[in-house]
């Protein structure tokens, strides 16, 4: 039976993880693995989450089963963070999800299982998962041209040149903000010119929203989606709150799927079906958890501060390298650091540099070079500058 199987290649975001924690050298520094990192290096729990998890141990009176799509508490308050009030409730379908990823990978499900022949255009580059989980799914997937290494921004014309070829009943996957691995983010204009592409072509849009809060605020950071959300008939929706909450291991996530109302009901049987067939219940924990915090104003407003603290710290961390390496290579050409948001940045090089970086400073990077800011501190900074000038 197994014989047949080989041992897959190392996630190469995940492998990154593994060298660094490998790495005995006192001075390394991860900028890998895109998870937050306060100025002492941690990731800790954010106060309101302790604070909900403390309610809920104390009320909490079941663990019983919820519903096959999860609480739906949960889902209408994740409906509200993402979306505002843009859409009816009457009109999104939706599930907790097992973190953005199990999100993601019902969403992709849902289009298989309703238009198989769909392709579904991704972003070259990308978060490297979408292709596999695309692939696992069982969808066609093309790629479209999407950053612009010399400017260090979108590559418009590549990109619109490329979804030229995109037949109704496609799907075009965006990141709601922060792209993962650039921070080159769609503009109003482009969220404009999104949404009248997706109409005339009969395309649909999906978004991947994983890192709401980490650009420029909750509200800015959504508007494009939102916007986009209001013009559109049918919408794929994933939210992970691994980054924003803090809650990478408890794996809360949610899909919405906007629809028209006479198929809400047909959409949202189908995403549970799907659960049935392969988790059955979504987790409940860390959506509870964030259920406490939307709803209560106090939670929610220490929450909004606490991520408010971490956005500053990522953006004037993004700010200090830019001048960094501006000082170290005597140019600007690492100037589009500052511009981006969120928390990567792609610097480019080469495997070979990449490894460099690693195994001659301490610096770990992604390959193709992408970079988390928050990994940095004001320590590292100037190190880290003086080893990517050096290397790349
Ligand atoms: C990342 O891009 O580093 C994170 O989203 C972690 C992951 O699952 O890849």
């Amino acid at each position: 039976m197994f014989q047949s199987l080989t041992a897959p290649p190392a996630d190469p975001i995940l492998n990154v993880m593994t060298l660094y924690r490998q790495d005995t050298r006192r001075e390394k520094v991860d900028l890998g693995l895109g998870v937050y990192k306060d100025p002492q290096g941690n990731t800790p729990v954010m106060r309101a989450v302790k604070a909900a998890e403390a309610r809920l141990v104390a009320t909490q009176e079941t663990k019983s089963y919820t519903t096959l799509s999860g609480d739906p508490a949960y889902r209408a308050a994740m409906a509200g963070l993402v979306l505002g009030d843009a859409v009816p409730a009457a009109r999104i379908a939706g599930s907790a999800s097992t973190g953005g990823t199990a999100g993601v990978r019902l969403g992709m499900d849902l289009i298989h299982l309703a238009n198989p022949g769909a392709t579904i255009w991704i972003s070259a580059p990308t978060w490297p998962n979408h292709y596999a989980l695309a692939k696992a799914a069982g969808l066609n997937f093309r790629t479209y041209r999407y950053y612009d290494a010399e400017i260090g921004g979108l590559d418009r014309a590549g990109m619109w040149a490329d979804l030229a070829a995109a037949q109704p009943g496609d799907v075009i996957l965006l990141h709601g903000c922060c792209h993962n691995p650039t921070g080159a983010d769609l503009t109003a204009g482009d969220w404009a010119q999104v949404a009248r592409f997706c109409a005339d072509k009969g395309v649909m849009p999906f978004i991947d929203i994983a890192y709401q809060g980490f650009g420029d605020g909750l509200d800015a950071d959504a508007a494009g989606v939102r916007g986009l959300a209001a013009v559109s008939e049918r919408m794929i929706v994933v939210a992970s709150t691994s980054k924003n909450f803090g809650l990478y291991r408890e794996r809360a996530g949610c899909c919405l799927v906007i629809c028209r109302e006479a198929e809400q009901p047909a959409v949202q049987g189908t995403l549970e079906l799907l659960n049935r067939q392969s988790i059955s219940f979504p987790p409940d924990h860390g959506a509870r958890v964030v259920t406490t915090i939307l709803i209560d104003p106090a939670l929610r407003a220490d929450w909004e501060a606490e991520l408010t603290e971490m956005r500053d710290r990522m953006n004037r961390l993004r700010a200090a390298l830019a001048k960094a390496l501006r000082d170290a290579c005597g140019s600007d050409r690492f100037g589009y650091l500052a511009d981006q948001r969120g928390m990567f940045s792609l610097l480019g090089g080469s495997d070979a540099q990449i490894a460099r970086l690693r195994e001659e400073f301490g610096v770990y990077v992604v390959g193709g070079g992408r970079l988390n800011m928050a990994g940095l501190s004001d320590e590292s900074v100037p190190r880290v500058a003086r080893a990517i000038a050096t290397v790349l």
